[in-house]
């Protein structure tokens, strides 16, 4: 049957977008990214801009997207506000010089957000696909994300046909929206690959504006390989599971692993499968990245379940070609579902995630550098923390070749706390806070986690506070911070 949809170029799509509208897109990591439509509103932005006429659009996406999006966009000084999530070099300046209005949510809570209008209309959505039905049946491509929210809740529909992507995802992909309170049932998950959706999202076909054709990959920037920090990161990891496997704390059935973004937690994974004391397990997560997709083949890991599949282009390919093999073994779900409190709870999952910096009592900053400019957001890391079965944080003990600490007296902004953090691990060794006081905790992350050139400095510090419940002398508490701001080196922190 011949499409019924408009064939639009990038250009005639991005001509149809308005100054001062919201646009929906797809995306979750550059994975299933749109690309076309938002590189050339950027070039129609600058023109916009050249001729003195404003061009702003608001972005919402599932997580961070490529650079043709969120970098480009930034550039063109095109981007009025965003959420939740980015990991973009120009866009990460344009907000940290206020040019960007950013916020920045847990993942989960977007979707929920959107049907509820907190962020107001959504006026667009822009979406990749590999597959679009006459009857408006939509195959997602690399990622879900929060792509069959914004389909259902979008005024007008942009599709971004990708024939990059293997055309015969359709079944990758499990749509499950709940409804929302007081409505909601319970989530029907009960182990990770249990399907409980639609392989489409279903779309009132009149709401589709038109069909831009494309064929690029996913920008993914890859992975720096595992150097001996994160090698060493990754077996104290590693070895730490092992041990709780070992004492019963972790049932003998094993618990689905859920592990972060980044260099770090990539190498973390690729320990957890070479390590002999752990069996072949299953993951509920949010990302998958490279380092899943070789376990997958080893037969380590027996099911992976995420929102995107963000894999270098070459695994991508050679993905495609053995699409049949992981057809019963990847999944991808929504982030409301990946992400939920509700099932991360009920399976029990062992979530490990990267810090900034960790304090000495266990709070923990994923997103700011020195207390004020956005990194990157915090993603998903504290849906999956607060309701872990154990919950792990994972960082080099210092940074910036050694001149910074990332064990600190009190973080610079707080993302998780105390609360919600159970384990702390440097390539240095491991702090188990489970069952410790404040005070105790100080001593155990100092000690087991801290990098011998801070071990003084961080000891006098607690030393200096050592009273109350949760020790802290206010005036020196970010004596570390200031002296870096100071001098580029906090090695030489005067602390009175
Ligand atoms: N102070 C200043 N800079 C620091 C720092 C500190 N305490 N700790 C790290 N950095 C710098 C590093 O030097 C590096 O800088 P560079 O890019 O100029 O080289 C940068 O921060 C990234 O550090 P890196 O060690 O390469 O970490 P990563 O790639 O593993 O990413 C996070 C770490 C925390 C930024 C990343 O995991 C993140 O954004 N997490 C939040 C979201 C999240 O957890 N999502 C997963 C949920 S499923």
């Amino acid at each position: 049957m011949s499409s019924p949809f408009v064939t639009l170029t990038a250009d005639e799509a991005a001509a149809l977008i308005q100054n001062g509208q919201t646009l929906g897109v797809s995306g979750f990591t550059p994975a299933g990214a749109a690309k076309v439509v938002p590189k050339a509103l950027a070039v129609r932005a600058r023109a916009e801009h050249e001729a003195g006429r404003p061009f702003k659009v608001a972005i919402v996406s599932g997580a961070s997207t490529g650079d043709s999006l969120d970098g480009e966009l930034a550039r063109a000084d095109a981007i009025s506000w965003r959420t939740p999530y980015q990991s973009n070099k120009s866009l990460r300046e344009s907000i940290n010089a206020g040019r960007t209005r950013f916020f920045d949510m847990h993942l989960s809570h977007l979707p929920q957000q959107v049907r509820s209008g907190f962020l107001g209309d959504i006026d667009w959505t822009i979406v990749e696909a590999c597959d679009v039905s006459p009857s408006g049946e939509i195959t997602l491509t690399t990622s879900v994300g929060a792509s069959p929210t914004f389909l259902r809740c979008a005024k007008k529909i942009i599709i971004e046909l990708n024939r990059f992507h293997s055309p015969n995802l359709r079944g990758f992909h499990d749509i499950y929206e709940p409804q929302d309170p007081p409505y909601r049932q319970p989530i029907p998950i009960l182990r990770p690959s249990d399907r409980i959706g639609t392989p489409t999202v279903k779309v009132d076909p009149s709401k589709i504006v038109g069909i831009v054709e494309g064929n690029q990959p996913d920008e993914n920037a890859g992975f720096e390989p595992a150097d001996e920090t994160t090698e060493r990161i990754g077996n104290n990891v590693a070895e730490f599971i092992a041990g709780e496997l070992q004492a019963g704390r972790i049932p003998k059935e094993f618990l689905p692993i859920q592990s972060g973004v980044g260099n770090i937690a990539n190498a973390v994974l690729g320990s957890l499968g070479s390590h002999p004391g752990i069996p072949p397990f299953e993951m509920y997560s949010e990302v998958i990245q490279d380092s899943v997709i070789k376990l997958i083949r080893s037969g380590k890991l027996k099911f992976a379940t995420g929102t995107s599949l963000t894999i270098a282009k070459d695994v991508l390919l050679k993905f495609y070609e053995d699409l049949e093999f992981f057809r019963s073994r990847v999944l991808l779900r929504p982030q409301e579902i990946t992400n939920n409190p509700e099932i991360v709870r009920r399976l029990g999952i062992i979530t490990i995630n990267t810090a900034i910096e960790v304090d000495i009592f266990g709070n923990i900053n994923s997103t700011h550098i020195m207390g004020s400019n956005l990194m990157n957001g915090i993603g998903g890391s504290g849906d999956f923390t607060r309701n872990a079965h154990i919950s792990i944080f994972t960082c080099p003990s210092s940074a910036k070749g050694g001149k910074i600490s990332t064990i600190v007296p009190l973080v610079s902004h707080m993302d998780h706390s105390e609360h919600s953090v159970q384990v702390v691990v440097t390539e240095k060794g491991v702090a188990d806070l489970r069952g410790k006081t404040p005070n105790e905790r100080a001593r155990l992350i100092i000690e087991k986690c801290a990098h011998p050139q801070f071990h003084q400095l961080l000891m006098h510090y607690y030393e200096m506070s050592k009273q109350g419940q949760t020790p802290q002398t206010l005036s020196r508490a970010f004596a570390f911070h200031e002296q870096f701001l100071r001098t580029g080196d906090m090695r030489q922190t005067p602390l009175g």
